[in-house]
């Protein structure tokens, strides 16, 4: 029998009165949604920009198409630590999940980070290492937790990130049991989140070029990580939990996570700052 190839990847356009049970039903199904023609992500995208300029003198376009252009790792620190403090660039996410019509009394936010992938012939500089395969579930413990990954420029397919939608059901070998966030913040371990211990079929990865102005929604359940290619990358990246999602969808089941801790204090009230979970 013959298997229909499923396009995993579905691109969606901004429309009056959203339905965002129709997105979270096809995000918890395992599909990756593209977000495209939103103005408010694009503001969202124009004010890092901003951000980016009048911190390091230079263009995003220019920074990533020129190796050459060195910035240096304490700059890019101190320049990641302030998005992840910007009042400004949180309200203007917040616009974009009011157009998705994401009901904001009941939505929870992980901080934005700026995220500056290498190309392949260079290390990983600031706050954010490029990872192998994992889920963010294996680190959060949520498994309505849904992920915002928006590039500041045009990829191509070779440095975009990579999923791989095979597994979104199945085992995958893990360090889960042995991952632990005290341990990470304290500097023992070195991976930000448990990470896959098996590997994949190359014809399992799947990627897609997107462009400035769109971006990846998608599943906390999903395997993905980093690709490098020959030219460096920049994106913002966000994860959000809405408390009915729970009872409401058919969540992904926690197949292979062995770290059991839920970290209820990585996502705040959108309205009023209170922790998902505080114990
Ligand atoms: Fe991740």
């Amino acid at each position: 029998m013959k298997i229909k190839k499923q396009n995993i990847f579905e691109k969606f356009h901004f429309v009056d009165e959203f339905d965002s049970n129709k997105l979270k039903t096809s995000v918890f199904k395992g599909k990756i949604l593209i977000p495209h023609g939103f103005s408010s992500l694009l503001s969202l995208i124009i004010e890092v920009e901003k951000y980016f300029f009048n911190f390091f003198n230079v263009s995003i376009n220019e920074f990533v198409k020129d190796n050459s252009i060195i910035l240096e790792e304490k700059e890019i620190i101190r320049f990641q630590k302030s998005i992840k403090q910007s009042k400004l660039l949180y309200k203007k996410f917040i616009i974009f999940l009011k157009d998705l019509n994401f009901d904001i009394y009941d939505t929870y936010c992980d901080q934005i980070t700026i995220r500056f992938s290498p190309s392949i012939k260079e290390r990983g500089r600031g706050l954010l290492k490029p990872v192998k395969p994992h889920r963010d579930t294996w680190a959060s413990n949520f498994q309505h937790q849904i992920n915002w990954w928006i590039p500041l420029h045009d990829l191509s397919n070779t440095n975009s990130i990579f999923f791989i939608p095979k597994y979104f059901t199945k085992k995958v070998k893990n360090n889960s049991k042995e991952w632990n966030f005290e341990l990470f913040k304290r500097g023992y371990i070195n991976t930000s989140t448990p990470i896959s211990v098996q590997n994949f079929n190359l014809v399992d990865y799947k990627t897609k070029k997107i462009n400035y102005g769109s971006a990846f929604c998608f599943s906390g359940n999903h395997i993905h990580g980093s690709n490098l290619g020959n030219f460096r990358r920049l994106n913002i990246e966000t994860r959000t939990l809405c408390k009915k999602d729970e009872m409401k969808f058919d969540l992904p089941k926690n197949v292979d996570n062995n770290n059991l801790v839920e970290q209820g204090k990585w996502f705040k009230s959108l309205i009023d700052s209170k922790f998902y979970k505080s114990d």
